[in-house]
C-alpha cells in the first residue's frame, strides 16, 4: 500500500463577473434557456488578472490550509489549456510566485476538463520518487479568453477560476484509485492553437459531449469503486466536473446519491474545465464538508475526449 491523500485545498476566483443578462446583449438567448439548460447564472472573468494570478491565489491557500511550506513541496502540476504563456508554464511561472525550491519538478499538463484528475495520478506516481513527499496540484483556467462571444451555443457556458490541492504520499496512503481514458477526437470539441489557420476558440457539439457525458461518468464512477473496493455508501462526497448541472443530477438520480453528498457551484462559475473539480473540493473544505478522513469521488470528462474517475481521501 502506498498512495496520496489530500491535505489541503484552495481556490482562486477571478474578480470579473459575467451575467445572464450580460450575455442577453451579446447573443440570442435568455436567462430562462441558460438557467434551465444548463443550470447557470454567473461566471468569472480575469479582468486585469492573470492566469498565474489566480494559479497562486489558489496554491497559496492551499499549502496554508494544509500546514505545508513551499520548501516541502517536491512536485508543482498545473492542469490547463490556457496558460498565461507556453514557455515559461503556468508551474514554473507558480514555482517563482510562490517561491518553491529550484529543483521542484514543475510542468503542466493539459487533459481539458478531466486534467486535474490525470494530475492528481500523475502527482502520485511522481511523488513516489521525489525527495520531497508533498505535491501541489492546480487546475486553472481563462477560459473567456478562448469563447467566441458571437456563438450563443459555448459563451453561455464557460469562466475563469482556479482550484488547488496539496497532496502527500507516505507508505501508509492507500492509492487513489484512479480510472483514466482518452479517445482521440477532433469533432465533439476542439480548441485550435496558436498559429492554427482556423480561430483559437472553443468550438463544440454540446449535445453529443451531453450524451458522451451521462454514458462515462456513471462508468467512471462504477469503475473507480471496483478498483477502491468501495461502495457509494462508503463514499462521503461526490465531485463531478462542473459542465451542466442537468448531467449530475440525472447521474445522482441513478446512484441514489444524497443530497448532502454532491454539490453544485456551476450557477456561481459555469465550467471552468481544469479548475471546476479542485474549485469544488475547496468550496467544500470551506464548508467544513469535507476535512481529515473524508473519502471522495471526483469524477471528470471533457475534450480529447477524455474522461476520468478517482477515489481519493483526506489527511
Ligand atoms: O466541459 C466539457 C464538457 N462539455 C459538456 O459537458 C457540455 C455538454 N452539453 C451541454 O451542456 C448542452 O448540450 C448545451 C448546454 C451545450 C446545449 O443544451 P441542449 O439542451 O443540448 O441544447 P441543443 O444544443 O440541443 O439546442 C436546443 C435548441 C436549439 O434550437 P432548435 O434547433 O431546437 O431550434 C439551439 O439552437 O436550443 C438552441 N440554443 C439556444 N437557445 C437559446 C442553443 N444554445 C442556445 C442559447 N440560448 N444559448
Amino acid at each position: 500500500m502506498s498512495g496520496i491523500k489530500i491535505r489541503g485545498t484552495g481556490k482562486g476566483v477571478p474578480a470579473g463577473v459575467i451575467t445572464n443578462a450580460d450575455l442577453e446583449g451579446l447573443v440570442d438567448t435568455t436567462d430562462a434557456w441558460i438557467t434551465s439548460r444548463t443550470g447557470i447564472q454567473l461566471r468569472r472573468r480575469c479582468d486585469g488578472q492573470s492566469l498565474t494570478d489566480i494559479a497562486v491565489q489558489a496554491g497559496r491557500q492551499a499549502l496554508t490550509r494544509s500546514g505545508v511550506t513551499p520548501e516541502d513541496i517536491g512536485v508543482c502540476i498545473v492542469a490547463t489549456l490556457t496558460p498565461d504563456t507556453l514557455v515559461p508554464s503556468a508551474a514554473c511561472c507558480l514555482q517563482r510566485e510562490l517561491g518553491l525550491p529550484e529543483d521542484t519538478l514543475c510542468f503542466d499538463l493539459n487533459a481539458a476538463c478531466t486534467g486535474f484528475l490525470y494530475a492528481l495520478h500523475t502527482m502520485e506516481c511522481l511523488l513516489a520518487k521525489s525527495p520531497r513527499k508533498c505535491g501541489l496540484v492546480v487546475g486553472a483556467e481563462r477560459l473567456t479568453r478562448v469563447t467566441d462571444w458571437t456563438d450563443r451555443s459555448t459563451c453561455i457556458l464557460f469562466g475563469d477560476g482556479a482550484g488547488a490541492a496539496v497532496a502527500e504520499w507516505r507508505e501508509d496512503f492507500p492509492s487513489i484509485c484512479a480510472v483514466l481514458g482518452c479517445r482521440g477526437d477532433q469533432e465533439l470539441l476542439r480548441l485550435a492553437g496558436p498559429g492554427a489557420p482556423e480561430p483559437c476558440y472553443i468550438q463544440m457539439e454540446g449535445r453529443k459531449v451531453f450524451k458522451f457525458a451521462v454514458e462515462v461518468v456513471p462508468l467512471c464512477i462504477d469503475q473507480v469503486l471496483a478498483k477502491a473496493g468501495k461502495t457509494v455508501e462508503d463514499v462521503d462526497f461526490f465531485v463531478f466536473h462542473q459542465a451542466n448541472a442537468r448531467i449530475i443530477d440525472l447521474v445522482v438520480k441513478k446512484y441514489h446519491i444524497p443530497e448532502e453528498k454532491y454539490y453544485k457551484n456551476l450557477a456561481r462559475f459555469g465550467n471552468t474545465s481544469a479548475a471546476s473539480i479542485p474549485l469544488v473540493l475547496s468550496e467544500l473544505e470551506e464548508q467544513g464538508k469535507v476535512g481529515p478522513g473524508s473519502r471522495v469521488l471526483m469524477v471528470g470528462f471533457g475534450g480529447g475526449l477524455t474522461w476520468g474517475g478517482a477515489y481519493v481521501e483526506f489527511a
